[in-house]
């Protein structure tokens, strides 16, 4: 998936997507027949530590925009806007739209829709394309009262119906539902034209999402209901990091293929084999 044109709803084809933030992933994530890559604002838990997204910042999500792009150069590629990113002055907002867009994004997301139809329509109308992203949106964890399952009376679920068909009406290309029961998520989808892409909201949805550390099972203490590990990662890693060190502390490593041998005196001279590249995909890193 190259474009926002590819991102079709379908009854025959999901959409799978999946976070990155970094230029290693990002050229696992190329490599893999993943459609499409998300730089979440989850990038302030996953990669920086903290407890919420509320600490992402637009500098720090066009940083990792940047890097995801290098790593993989062919992905459709969505950039969240942080915490309050769109909710100052229009001239505030399109400033974040712009800093991550020149990173190398694609597209914005954007969670909710109330107060913000006008902001969304206006960025679509300058030619970025909007995910919109409803349900559980992390970035209001103090107005929700905690990372909680959504819509989960009949009421909150209409509500939540009529804000996706907002979203819709607002522009976006497509619509994050997060945390919400499969029954609401497959009446929104049913409702809407857009596809939706689901996390923690069943399987009616479009398409799925989820973060890259949790399909891979690299976090050991995080383990949401809706997560499917698809490996263990955790003790993967951690094995060969014992197998390291176990290599060091024995002096198996590095072995002679390991290291550099002194020239022959015919061949005594500034070395001319490169050790690895300096150019990266874009040029001279
Ligand atoms: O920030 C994020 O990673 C997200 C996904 C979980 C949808 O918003």
């Amino acid at each position: 998936m190259k474009s926002v044109l590819d991102f079709r709803r379908s009854p025959e084809r999901k959409i799978s997507m999946v976070t990155c933030y970094d230029a290693t992933s990002a050229a696992i994530v190329e490599a893999s027949n993943v459609d499409c890559i998300l730089v979440g604002d989850s990038v302030a838990m996953t990669m920086h530590g903290h407890s919420t997204t509320l600490p992402a910042t637009v500098e720090m999500m066009a940083f990792h925009v940047a890097a995801v792009r290098r790593g993989a150069p062919t992905k459709f590629l969505i950039s969240d806007l942080p915490f309050l990113a769109h909710r100052g002055s229009l001239e505030s907002t399109m400033n974040a739209v712009r800093a991550v867009m020149v990173a190398g994004a694609q597209a914005v997301k954007i969670e909710g829709i109330d107060g913000s139809f006008e902001t969304i329509k206006h960025i679509v109308e300058s030619g970025v394309p909007v995910i919109g992203h409803l349900g559980l949106t992390p970035q209001s964890v103090h107005g929700l009262g905690g990372f909680k399952v959504q819509a989960t009376s009949q009421a909150a679920g209409d509500a939540l119906l009529e804000q996706a068909l907002r979203v819709q009406k607002a522009g976006a290309f497509a619509l994050v539902l997060e945390c919400v029961p499969s029954e609401i998520a497959a009446r929104v989808t049913a409702a809407l034209d857009i596809p939706t892409i689901g996390i923690g909201a069943g399987p009616a949805c479009s398409g799925q999402v989820l973060v890259f550390q949790d399909l891979l099972g690299l976090n050991a203490s995080f383990k949401p209901k809706f997560v499917r590990k698809y490996a263990d990662g955790f003790t993967f890693v951690t094995e060969a990091l014992n197998r390291y060190h176990a290599d060091v502390i024995e002096g198996t490593f590095p072995a002679p293929k390991e290291s550099y041998a002194m020239p022959t005196e015919k061949t005594q001279g500034p070395s001319t084999e490169p050790v690895y590249s300096t150019v990266s995909k874009e040029g001279h890193a």
